[in-house]
C-alpha cells in the first residue's frame, strides 16, 4: 500500500509512526523494505553524506538530485523532502516555487519546513495548492547561527508556550504532521495532547506520536559521536572496516580472487 500524508495523519491515536531519513535509491529502499511509512530526506544530507559542517550550505540541485533517487527507490512509503536553507525563507512564493519542484521534477509526495507561526502563510499557501507539508519545530538546525548551537529548546516556560504556539499554528495552517526535535519529554507530550496531527519526536520523548532518526546514526555508520537521543541499532561502522581491511588485506597476499572468483 502506498502511503499518503492524509494517511499518516490518520494513524494518530490508531498506532506510533516509525519515519527515517534516507538519502539516495539504496538506503530508502532498505527503509521501505523494512515496511517503515515514511522516509524523510533530510537536509542532514548535508552532514551525513556530503562532508559538510552544518546543512546549512546544502542546495536545492543537490536536495532535488538526492530526492529523486529517493522516490526511485521506494514502492510503498511516503517521500518527504526537506527543503533547505532559503529556498523557502524569502518569501511564500518563492517556497511555492520551490516545493513544486520537488514534488514534479524530484517526484515527493510532501515537504517539510521549519519554523512555526512564521511559516504559516506558507504552509496556507502549499496545503492550498496541493502540497502537504510535515512542520518542524523545536531545534530547528537552519537556524544555528541565531539560536548558537545544537541545544534542546523549550527549557524555560515561555520557550515552551512559545513551542505550543508554534505547534498550534503549524496544525492551524493544514500541515499533516509536525516534527518535534530536541525539546523535554514532558513538553513533547504537551505538544503531542493538544494537537490532532501526530507529532513525530526526535530527542522529544516517548509521548510523541511517532519519531524520526537518521539513517546512519540508527546503523552507526558513521564512526562519529551522535547525539543522546539516538539509538544505535547496529554498528555497522566497525563492521565494515572491517570487511575493507579483509578485502585489502586478500588483494595484497593475493588470495583474492580465488578459484571461485575467477572464470
Ligand atoms: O534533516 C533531517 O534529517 C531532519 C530530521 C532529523 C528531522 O530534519
Amino acid at each position: 500500500m502506498k502511503w499518503t500524508a492524509s494517511k499518516i495523519k490518520a494513524l494518530k491515536g490508531e498506532r506510533k509512526i516509525a519515519m527515517l531519513t534516507a538519502y539516495d535509491a539504496l538506503t530508502a529502499s532498505l527503509v521501505d523494505s523494512a515496511d517503515i511509512p515514511a522516509v524523510l530526506v533530510g537536509d542532514s544530507l548535508g552532514m551525513t553524506v556530503l562532508g559538510y559542517d552544518t546543512t546549512l550550505p546544502v542546495s536545492m540541485e543537490e536536495m532535488l538530485h538526492h530526492t529523486t533517487a529517493v522516490a526511485r527507490g521506494v514502492e510503498n512509503a511516503l517521500v518527504i523532502a526537506d527543503m533547505p536553507f532559503m529556498s523557502y525563507q524569502p518569501s511564500v512564493e518563492m517556497g511555492l516555487e520551490n516545493a513544486g519542484r520537488f514534488i514534479k521534477q524530484a517526484q515527493a509526495d510532501a515537504v517539510k519546513i521549519e519554523g512555526g507561526v512564521v511559516r504559516s502563510a506558507l504552509i496556507e499557501a502549499l496545503v492550498a495548492n496541493g502540497v502537504p507539508v510535515l512542520g518542524h519545530i523545536g531545534l530547528t538546525p537552519q537556524s544555528i547561527k541565531e539560536t548558537g548551537g545544537y541545544k534542546v529548546q523549550g527549557k524555560t516556560s515561555e520557550q515552551a508556550r512559545k513551542l505550543m504556539d508554534d505547534a498550534m499554528a503549524v496544525e492551524q495552517a493544514g500541515a499533516f504532521a509536525i516534527v518535534l526535535e530536541c525539546v523535554p519529554a514532558e513538553l513533547g507530550t504537551a505538544i503531542s495532547s493538544a494537537l490532532t496531527i501526530p507529532t513525530i519526536g526526535i530527542g522529544a520523548g516517548a509521548g510523541c506520536d511517532g519519531q524520526v532518526l537518521v539513517f546512519t546514526d540508527l546503523l552507526g555508520i558513521s564512526g562519529k559521536p551522535v547525539p543522546k537521543f539516538v539509538k544505535k541499532y547496529a554498528d555497522l561502522n566497525a563492521l565494515i572496516i572491517k570487511a575493507l581491511a579483509a578485502y585489502k588485506s586478500e588483494v595484497e597476499s593475493g588470495s583474492f580472487p580465488a578459484d571461485e572468483q575467477t572464470y
